[in-house]
């Protein structure tokens, strides 16, 4: 069997992807290249192509499928980025490769703690020299409460590894997990989550429902000086409204490893290019917002974890076994 690998990366995956297409029985075609319509033959004779978050619209899909793919994978746990419905049309199966949900708990503590210490500032102050404390002043875990929306896998190890912080912790989801419980946390609706919470993660996946859920009337609702932690999607905030929020104050700072519009801009070295991204631009700029790009996942036993069970996926489909990382919704 053969599987088309899209922007696989010299660096970290390809010798990850030579090891288990060995172990695993499968001959590969590695591209370094988001999947478009003019390396799409690349994928001629391939029932399997391996992607990370490119926008995979319905024409895109369709030139695939006029290939004979019949199955789209994603190395990472969203799939927003592809167009489902339109997949299912074409006869294709989509299905991502989930990886433990340590290292994007452990980067969202992180932008929380970075966020609540302003390091951002710290850090620019000190690269040059500037010693001063003025306006550098943080505040403690313990004094303040922090609201977790979306109790799933990544959502729930931040909250317990929150619960050793002594602050306060809340939760919303669409469905009550058991497991919050133990980690102290108390599920309340979303008003309640925009009117207690000081430091507000995001962890829910992006859908029709929950587009722009952070928006200016929600932020109207919040406390004054709420910081706000994305690691989920960037469609789950308005950016006008994030950027609106910061300038008056009402938003104290924010932790942004997603942002809206990032495709084609991440994963790329652009130093030297004008962006069309003026949003990014303007959220870089503020002293307290600190932007990542898209790193959250990027760990070796995520990298790792990602390619292997991506390939693992393909096998499953094409042997016809059941395959647990199949999207079915
Ligand atoms: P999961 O599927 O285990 O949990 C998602 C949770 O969100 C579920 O409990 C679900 O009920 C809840 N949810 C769905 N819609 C919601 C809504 N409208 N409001 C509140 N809760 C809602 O997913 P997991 O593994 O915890 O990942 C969460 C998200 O994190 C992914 O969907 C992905 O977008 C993002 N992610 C980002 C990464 C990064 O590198 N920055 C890496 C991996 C995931």
């Amino acid at each position: 069997m053969k599987v088309t690998v899209y922007n696989c990366r010299e660096f970290d995956e390809k010798a990850l992807f030579e090891k288990y297409a060995q172990e695993l029985g499968i001959e590969l075609i590695l591209c370094p290249d988001a999947p478009d319509a003019r390396n799409a033959s690349l994928a001629e004779g391939a029932q399997c192509i391996d992607i990370i978050t490119s926008r995979m619209p319905g024409e895109l899909l369709s030139v695939f499928a006029d290939y004979g793919v019949k199955y789209v994978t994603t190395r990472t746990i969203g799939y927003d980025h592809i167009d489902v419905k339109a997949a299912r049309e074409l006869g294709m199966t989509v299905a991502n490769a989930p990886y433990g949900p340590c290292g994007v708990a452990d980067y969202a503590v992180m932008l929380i703690l970075m966020t609540i210490r302003k390091m951002k500032r710290i850090l620019e102050r000190t690269n040059i020299q500037d010693y001063s404390l003025k306006g550098i002043q943080g505040r403690e875990l313990k004094d303040l409460t922090v609201g977790i929306i979306g109790t799933g896998r990544i959502g729930r190890t931040v909250l317990r590894d929150l619960s050793g912080f002594g602050c306060k912790l809340i939760a919303y989801d669409l469905y009550e997990n058991q497991e919050v419980y133990k980690t102290g946390a108390a599920y309340v609706s979303l008003e309640e989550m925009w009117r207690r919470a000081d430091v507000i993660s995001l962890h829910a996946p992006l859908t029709d429902e929950n587009y722009h859920m952070i928006d200016e009337k929600a932020i109207a609702q919040m406390r004054d000086g709420v910081m706000i932690v994305n690691t989920a999607r960037g469609g789950l905030i308005d950016t006008q409204a994030l950027i609106c929020g910061i300038e008056s104050g009402k938003i104290g700072g924010a932790g942004l490893d997603v942002v809206e519009n990032e495709f084609g801009l991440y994963y790329y070295d652009h130093k030297s290019d004008i962006l069309n991204n003026r949003e990014l631009a303007i959220l870089r700029g503020f002293p307290n917002v600190t932007v990542s790009h898209h790193m959250a996942f990027y760990t070796d036993d995520c990298v790792e974890t990602v390619v292997r069970d991506s390939l693992l996926g393909c096998k499953y489909f094409v042997e016809g076994k059941e395959n647990p990382w199949e999207v079915r919704d």
